[in-house]
């Protein structure tokens, strides 16, 4: 199987998640040698038409490590054409002459999809819209967890925020349904919780899931909490108490000694910076694979187109 494009976490097989995971530490070997020339003659564009820290930066470094180089334009929707109407097939189309691959943030659900149709350079999509699909996160986010419990079969996974517009849940959901024995909980208050259609994929594969009002009795059985961000301000307009879906040092005595917590990040208040020093607070370990990951896909797309 060739991957031309990356545009949803679901078309990778399983045998491409192991090729991926095995290419992820070759780089890392790469970065700890000071990186590789081999890719010198490929150049690499960022379009991000919303901000960006993590993946930005994590796709430039990586393609500087692997030796090429990177065109951007970090603030697309004001400094690119759009701003004179011009639609994201005629902007791509014309970034394709000038590169081998382009990074898309795009601000509308589908844009990603929109622009792989017309590109005849590979595109990743770094996120489309709010609750799109985000996939090089969910495969940084399954390495991780992969690195740190030694295993994807067996895991139970908590996922906490607001899950409705929450693409990093989304697209590692439709992840995890590929291991065996998964169990799946979604802990989000009532209009928050994630959306049918995740559901109705999950019911398909018959993957065990349970939706929760609150995080109460369920981050004492899971190996991994899945925290997103959830708005404060919105809970409490709405009389919904904060305490169910956040993480300070009181969640962590009643959490399994051998879990993770993780995180796409930005975060606001749902992790208190207390948590940030216990062993079980993987989330800044998390970005650091970003930067594997983001090498290990830019080399499969390389090699395979
Ligand atoms: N996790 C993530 O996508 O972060 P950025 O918005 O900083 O890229």
């Amino acid at each position: 199987m060739t991957i031309n494009h990356i545009i949803e976490s679901q078309q990778f097989t399983l045998p491409k998640l192991k090729e991926l995971f095995e290419r992820t530490e070759q780089m890392k070997k790469i970065v700890a040698r000071g990186g590789t020339m081999d890719y010198s003659n490929k150049i690499m564009a960022n379009l991000f038409y919303k901000p960006s820290t993590r993946t930005s930066f994590s796709f430039a470094s990586a393609m500087l490590r692997l030796g090429g180089k990177v065109l951007s334009t970090e603030h697309a929707s004001e400094f690119s054409s759009e701003i004179q109407g011009e639609m994201i097939e005629d902007t791509i189309r014309i970034i394709g002459n000038y590169c081998d691959a382009i990074v898309l943030r795009h601000i509308e659900e589908g844009g990603a999809k929109r622009a792989a149709a017309v590109s005849e350079v590979p595109i990743i999509n770094a996120g489309d819209g709010s609750g799109g699909q985000h996939p090089t996160q969910a495969l940084l986010d399954l390495y991780t967890i992969y690195n740190e419990c030694k295993t994807l079969d067996g895991l139970s996974v908590a996922f906490i925020g607001a899950l409705d517009n929450g693409r990093t849940v989304r697209s590692l959901a439709y992840l995890l349904a590929k291991y065996d024995r998964i169990k799946l909980y979604f802990i989000a208050p009532e209009e928050m919780q994630i959306k049918p259609d995740i559901l109705e994929y999950l019911d398909k594969r018959n993957i065990n899931y349970e939706l929760s009002l609150s995080s109460k009795g369920i981050l004492s059985k899971v190996d991994v909490v899945y925290q997103t961000r959830i708005d404060k301000e919105r809970l409490k307009k709405k009389n919904v108490n904060f305490e169910n879906y956040n993480i300070d040092t009181k969640v962590l005595q009643t959490m399994k000694y051998d879990a993770i917590i993780m995180h796409p990040l930005p975060r606001s208040v749902e992790i208190s910076s207390e948590v940030d020093n216990d062993p079980r607070a993987a989330y800044f370990r998390q970005t650091k694979n970003g930067l594997y990951v983001r090498m290990a896909l830019l080399t499969m797309l390389f090699d395979e187109n």
